[in-house]
């Protein structure tokens, strides 16, 4: 049985009687201040992005800082659009590497603040300041290497440019990568980059013709990526003697600004092969190409076929402005009419957050060779999306910022029938030791 309202209060009531309870008062019984509870979630969950020099557009550190932005911190945060972390939490596996969300207690905490009046409280309540690093440090770790690419000057006033730039690659033998992180050298740069996918070519290569497809693909970084993770155990080939080839699409901004594009790497050691690959493409682009009318919502959906049972390790949507929405749906290979489909995710998509959902191990879903991995996907060109730039325009696919995309990439690795079956034993086990566990508590209750 749940515990009722009744009882709840009444157990309340009862706690207020002990003597020296008011010190431990929760927010909730006292005024929520900056000082004594705001400012301790901004430390944590803000200001790696809101503090002078790093990328955000204001501080969170002060209360002098923060005052002015109460209001659309109260609508961000209780839309979940900040901290950046886009998962539908109506949907889908919910347990993710990394996951920089606040809590519903914190969320709670930050509304009633600014309903009181966003009070500043007792300045001798303020935590002592957090101490930071550098702005723009590795979020992978320190890196082995680091390929830095020749730099390019971004004219204050210009189209979207697009094109390669080529470094080497300071290995002497061939290496597996364990981490990969891209990253703009200075935070000007950073404004300019619109995505950058990197890749390792054969030197010769680089005379020939480009497409987009040359050469082994690394890593992609996009607007507001975060690091990619790889599992323990598993990398990427990195091949002595190539080179590591950006591809990038900038967007001015009004200024003249220095491109300046690093890959930062962590190798595991010299001789060490990993037990598995760690893929990741760019997959399930929809059937036909996008038709989006003007002022209204178009769907779409693409397939891509898993031909061998997989680990699912990450899910990151790529859509352009008008992309809102994207679900991976796994549809399972099943004899006769029972056809069994499952929802992974859900992600609402703001195109200033490109952000790889990397599942917690236990989670990572399994699939067993012939699945369909089903992408379905919105782009909204109404005046209701704030980024769709002029809804009287029919979109259609294209490689500018403006034109629109709609797919994902896919982090996996291959895993044998064997493993995939014992994979599956354990994890029944493991919900059917969780179901008995919950129905027992429920008879004690
Ligand atoms: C990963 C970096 C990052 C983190 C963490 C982060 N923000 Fe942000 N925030 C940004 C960036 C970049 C923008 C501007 C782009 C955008 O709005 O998406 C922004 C925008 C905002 C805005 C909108 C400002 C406006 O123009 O109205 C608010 C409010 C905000 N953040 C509050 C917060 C709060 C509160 C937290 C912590 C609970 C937080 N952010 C965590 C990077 C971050």
């Amino acid at each position: 049985m749940r515990v009722g309202l009744k009882s709840g209060l009444t157990a309340v009531a009862g706690l207020l009687l002990i003597p020296g309870f008011a010190a431990a008062q929760t927010p909730a019984a006292r005024q929520v201040t900056f000082t004594k509870d705001v400012a301790p979630i901004f430390q944590q969950k803000c200001q790696d992005c809101h503090r002078p020099g790093a990328m955000a557009p204001m501080s969170l550190v002060s209360y002098q800082d923060a005052r002015p932005w109460a209001r659309s911190i109260k609508t961000k945060v209780a839309n979940r659009e900040m901290p950046p972390f886009h998962i539908d939490r109506t949907v889908g596996i919910q347990e993710f590497k990394n996951n920089p969300s606040l809590s519903a207690g914190e969320i709670d905490t930050i509304v009633k603040w600014v309903d009181a009046g966003a009070p500043q409280g007792n300045p001798a309540d303020m935590p002592p300041a957090r101490k930071f690093g550098d702005p723009n440090s590795w979020t992978i770790g320190e890196p082995d290497i680091v390929v830095k690419f020749p730099k390019y000057l971004v004219p204050a006033e210009s189209p979207d440019l697009y094109g390669d730039l080529f470094a080497d690659i300071p290995i002497d033998s061939d290496r597996y990568i364990k981490a990969i992180q891209t990253r703009s050298a200075t935070a000007e740069s950073h404004k300019v980059v619109h995505h950058a996918l990197s890749y390792s070519v054969s030197p010769d290569a680089i005379q020939g013709d480009m497409s987009n497809e040359g050469g082994q693909f690394l890593v992609e970084y996009a607007s507001g990526k975060n690091a990619e993770v790889y599992p323990e155990g598993s990398g990427v080939l990195l091949k002595a003697g190539e080179k590591a080839r950006v591809s990038y699409h900038t967007h001015s901004y009004g200024e003249d600004t220095q491109m300046e594009i690093e890959l930062g790497m962590v190798l595991y050691p010299k001789g060490y092969v990993p037990k598995k690959i760690r893929w990741s493409k760019q997959l399930a682009q929809p059937t036909t190409p996008l038709d989006i009318p003007p002022g209204q919502v178009a769907r779409s959906d693409g397939y891509v076929m898993m031909h061998k049972p997989a680990r699912i390790i990450a899910f990151q949507p790529h859509l352009h402005l008008l992309g809102t929405k994207q679900c991976l749906e796994l549809i399972y290979p099943t004899e006769g009419a029972s056809a069994k489909t499952e929802v992974v995710n859900c992600v609402n998509f703001n195109n200033s957050w490109h952000l790889s959902y990397n599942y917690a191990d236990d989670v990572q879903p399994i699939v067993p060779a012939g699945t369909m991995l089903h992408n379905i996907q919105w782009h909204d060109n109404t005046a209701a999306n704030p980024r769709a730039s002029d809804p009287r325009n029919w979109v259609g696919n294209g490689n500018r910022t403006v034109d629109e995309m709609g797919f994902f990439w896919l982090g996996w690795v291959e895993i044998t029938e064997e493993e995939y079956q014992a994979e599956l034993a354990a994890r029944k086990a493991r919900q059917s030791r969780t179901t008995t566990q919950q129905q027992q508590q429920q008879q004690q209750q």
